[in-house]
Order: structure tokens, then C-alpha cells, then sequence
């Protein structure tokens, strides 16, 4: 055996599942999963997602998971194991966290000056036109937010896997799914002016194929696959850092499926809270994604739910802030494993190196809104800020292409058979091989180079 540090692990099935949906669900359900229901034919949208979840997100994750726990490594480590020539794809999957762990603390700040609000009293002062807006550039109140963010985050990677991880995530997720569930139940039984939550309910599941095109479809499509990688967490390494923690005798087969039912559960439940609530108030086609739905549109739904709406938007924020920092927690732990085994340094030394680096940073995209103010056209045709060239960067660049890559390395070097039989090394049988087989070596490497070439905006140009 060589030398290497000492590596901390879940204690068993349970925390790994809690931890891994922890990471999985994030603002992805929260704000961009309603959003694209809404946009792309309700049921329609879900149909597609629930058939992409259990062929393509099955795969991808299946693969991660048990890189992780054969290799017991991180991205870097594990890739380099695998094949030593592909170390570049360890390399390039570092390289996604390390990106999205610029911003995701400033938004896991701006959440978290909402749970404050309502939490104060102040719902009503938040629905107010400008409130968000005038928060983001105020300098010094944002980088606040973002830094207890950041440091927070940073305090919980320091206390280890089983300790900080695993017990943050034990506490946090039952809880989310309780809040959730509550704020979803209650938006069924609202009603304003001739429209209630229950019509809302079925503008929502109810498949909306008027005026369905092939090229419609396509991109339905396309949407929805983009969602389930960011959603699932996928192809930036975090999994296969996770999967490194999980002892041998767990069976990974369970815990796929339960991280997958956990993740799209959250983001049916989400659609089921915010596309009733959205339609009753304001009717659905001025529903935005991002920010806007939760920071400008939902504070005015609550506002306008009277006296219960402080409750309810309490509860959706703090739902929000414990969804965000569980993947926060997972975007920092994957750059600190990779870096500590690279560099063979401690955790704590590890942590506190990359925590000041991270609240620097924090702080600069943060006043990315104000003093650094600037205007960025990206490749897709979109104008944005600091964070939104971060995000296209890591999200729409970055993670489809290390897929591509990754499912040629299993599919046709490595052979599906090295994952295989690593799932069936617990005794279990993998269910869907067969489907596992088919999907890594000539389903996943086709699509994913579509998706790369569709958000670059090298699609539209063929
Ligand atoms: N999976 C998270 C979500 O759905 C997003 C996330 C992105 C988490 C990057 C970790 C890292 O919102």
C-alpha cells in the first residue's frame, strides 16, 4: 500500500444517499426545473425527464459513483488509474467545481438574505419592486451574504466526511423534504380572482402537445437533458468523490436508484409548488427562470397570500438555503479531495488554503453586480455578468463534453465490464446492465456531443 492520508468515509447507505441527493438537489429543482416545465408542455416536459432520468441519468450516474468507490479516488486519481493517457479528463473534470465554486456561495448568499427577510418579518418589504435588485449592488450587504456563505461551507468541509458532510446532510435533507411537501400541499389550496391551485396543478402535469414540432420537440428535448446533468450533479467530479466514501459493502445498485428518486422527487414537488402558485397570481407566461422566478416572482406570490404567506415563504427559504448548501458543501469537498490527494496535504490545512481562496472570490463575483459591473456576450447569444460567464462555462461547456469523453473512456477503452463488476461486487446483481451497456457505449457519446454542440451554439450553425 502507499502512503496516503487518512480518508474519511460514510458510515453507511443512508448517509451516502442523504448526502449524494444532498448535493443533487440544489437551485437546479428549485428554480430552473418548474421553470422548464412551465415553458416546455407541462406533462410533456416531465414524461421526457422521467425517461431521460432512468436511462441516461442511471448511466452517468452509475458511472461516477463507481469510479469513485473502485478507484477510491478523486477525479484526478481516478481518471489516472483508469488510464494513465486520461489523466487530462481528471484534470478537466477538476476543473468544473473549481469554476462553479466561484458563484455558487453568492447565490447561497442572496437565498440566504431571503431566509432572513422572511424570517424577521420582512416578506413584505422583499416583494417590493427594486428590492433584489438593489440588494445585488449594494456592494457591501451582498459580499456579506456570500462570505458567512462561503465560510459556513468551508467550517462543514473542515469537520470531515462523516462529521461535516454526512451529519449536515442527515439533518438538512429530511427536513427539506418536509418543507417542501408542505409548501407544495398548501399551493393546491390556494385561489385568487376565478383561479385556484388545483387548475394550476393540472396546467402543470397535464402534456401540452398543441402545435408540437419535430424541432419543438427537439428541443424539449435538449432542455430537459441539460437539466438532469446539472441536476443530477454529474460529470464534475463530485460524484465520483462521494462514491470514493462508500464502503464496499453498500449496495450501489439501491443507492442510485434512491439518490434519483430523492433528486426528481424535489423537483416534481418544486414544479408542484411554485407552477400552481405562479398561474393563480400572475398566469403563467410571465414565469422566468433563475433569480427572477425566485427572488422577484415568488416574493410577490407570497405577498399576496396574506397573513400566511410570511409562513410559507419562510419555510420555502429555508428549504432553499439547506438545498444550497448541501451542494455547495459537495462543489467545495470535490476540489479539497482533489487537492489533497495531489498534493498530499491534510484536510484541515487543505480547507482553511481554499477557503480564503474561495471567499476572495466569492467576493469578487459577488461585486461582479456593482463595482465590477460589466457586460459579457456569451457564445449561445446571451449577454451576462461575471456569474452567468462562470456558469456557461462550467455548466454548458465544460459538462457535456466531459461526459462525451467519459463514456467513450468506459464504453470502448476501460469496458463497460470494469463498472459492472464493481456494482456486483456487494453480492448484488445489476439491474439494467443490459440498458447500461447500450447507453455508455453508443447512446451517451452521440447525445452528448449533440447537447455540447447545441449550447456552445455550433448547432444552429450546421
Ligand atoms: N445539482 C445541483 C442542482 O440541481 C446543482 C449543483 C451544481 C450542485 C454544481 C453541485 C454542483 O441545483
Amino acid at each position: 500500500m502507499e502512503n496516503k492520508p487518512k480518508r474519511g468515509s460514510f458510515t453507511g447507505q443512508l448517509g451516502f444517499v442523504l448526502a449524494a441527493a444532498g448535493s443533487a438537489v440544489g437551485v437546479g429543482n428549485l428554480w430552473r426545473f418548474p421553470y422548464l416545465a412551465a415553458k416546455d408542455g407541462g406533462g410533456l416536459f416531465i414524461i421526457i425527464y422521467l425517461i431521460l432520468v432512468v436511462t441516461f441519468g442511471f448511466t452517468l450516474l452509475t458511472s461516477d459513483i463507481t469510479i469513485g468507490r473502485k478507484t477510491g479516488k478523486s477525479a484526478i486519481g481516478a481518471y489516472t488509474e483508469m488510464n494513465p493517457k486520461w489523466k487530462f479528463l481528471g484534470v478537466l473534470t477538476f476543473f468544473v467545481p473549481v469554476i462553479i465554486m466561484t458563484y455558487y456561495a453568492v447565490i447561497g448568499g442572496w437565498i440566504a438574505k431571503y431566509m432572513v427577510a422572511y424570517l424577521t418579518g420582512e416578506g413584505g418589504a422583499a416583494a417590493k419592486d427594486g428590492y433584489f435588485t438593489s440588494f445585488i449592488s449594494d456592494p457591501v450587504q451582498s459580499s456579506v451574504y456570500a462570505v458567512i456563505f462561503m465560510v459556513v461551507t468551508a467550517v462543514i468541509i473542515y469537520r470531515g466526511v462523516e462529521k461535516g458532510i454526512e451529519s449536515c446532510s442527515r439533518f438538512m435533507m429530511p427536513i427539506l423534504l418536509v418543507l417542501i411537501i408542505f409548501v407544495a400541499v398548501y399551493s393546491l389550496f390556494i385561489h385568487h380572482g376565478d383561479r385556484n391551485g388545483l387548475q394550476g396543478f393540472m396546467v402543470y402535469i397535464t402534456p401540452d402537445v398543441k402545435g408540437l414540432t419535430v424541432k419543438k420537440f427537439m428541443a424539449v428535448l435538449l432542455d430537459a437533458m441539460s437539466q438532469l446533468f446539472f441536476s443530477l450533479s454529474v460529470s464534475m467530479g463530485i460524484m465520483i468523490t462521494y462514491g470514493s466514501y462508500v464502503k464496499k459493502d453498500v449496495d450501489l445498485n439501491k443507492s442510485i436508484s434512491q439518490i434519483e428518486i430523492f433528486d426528481t422527487g424535489v423537483a416534481l414537488l418544486a414544479g408542484m409548488a411554485i407552477i400552481p402558485a405562479i398561474y393563480v397570481f400572475s398566469g403563467l407566461s410571465g414565469m422566468n427562470a433563475g433569480p427572477g422566478l425566485m427572488f422577484i416572482s415568488l416574493p410577490k406570490v407570497f405577498a399576496s397570500m396574506g397573513v400566511f404567506g410570511n409562513v410559507v415563504g419562510a419555510a420555502f427559504f429555508i428549504m432553499a438555503v439547506f438545498a444550497t448548501l448541501t451542494s455547495c458543501i459537495s462543489v467545495l469537498e470535490a476540489i479539497t479531495a482533489n487537492c489533497m490527494e495531489v498534493f498530499h496535504t491534510d484536510r484541515h490545512k487543505t480547507t482553511l488554503v481554499l477557503g480564503i481562496i474561495y471567499t476572495i472570490a466569492s467576493v469578487i463575483i459577488s461585486l461582479g453586480y456593482s463595482v465590477f459591473y460589466c457586460k459579457i456576450p456569451l457564445p449561445n447569444g446571451t449577454v451576462g455578468q461575471l456569474l452567468d460567464l462562470m456558469d456557461y462555462v462550467s455548466n454548458s461547456f465544460m459538462m457535456p463534453f466531459i461526459s462525451f469523453l467519459s463514456t467513450i473512456l468506459i464504453g470502448w477503452i476501460v469496458r463497460p465490464q470494469w463498472i459492472i463488476g464493481e456494482v456486483e461486487s456487494s453480492g448484488v446483481r445489476f439491474h439494467r446492465k443490459q440498458l447500461y451497456i447500450i447507453m455508455v457505449k453508443f447512446v451517451c457519446p452521440v447525445i452528448m456531443i449533440m447537447l455540447f454542440l447545441q449550447s456552445t451554439g455550433l448547432l444552429a450553425k450546421l
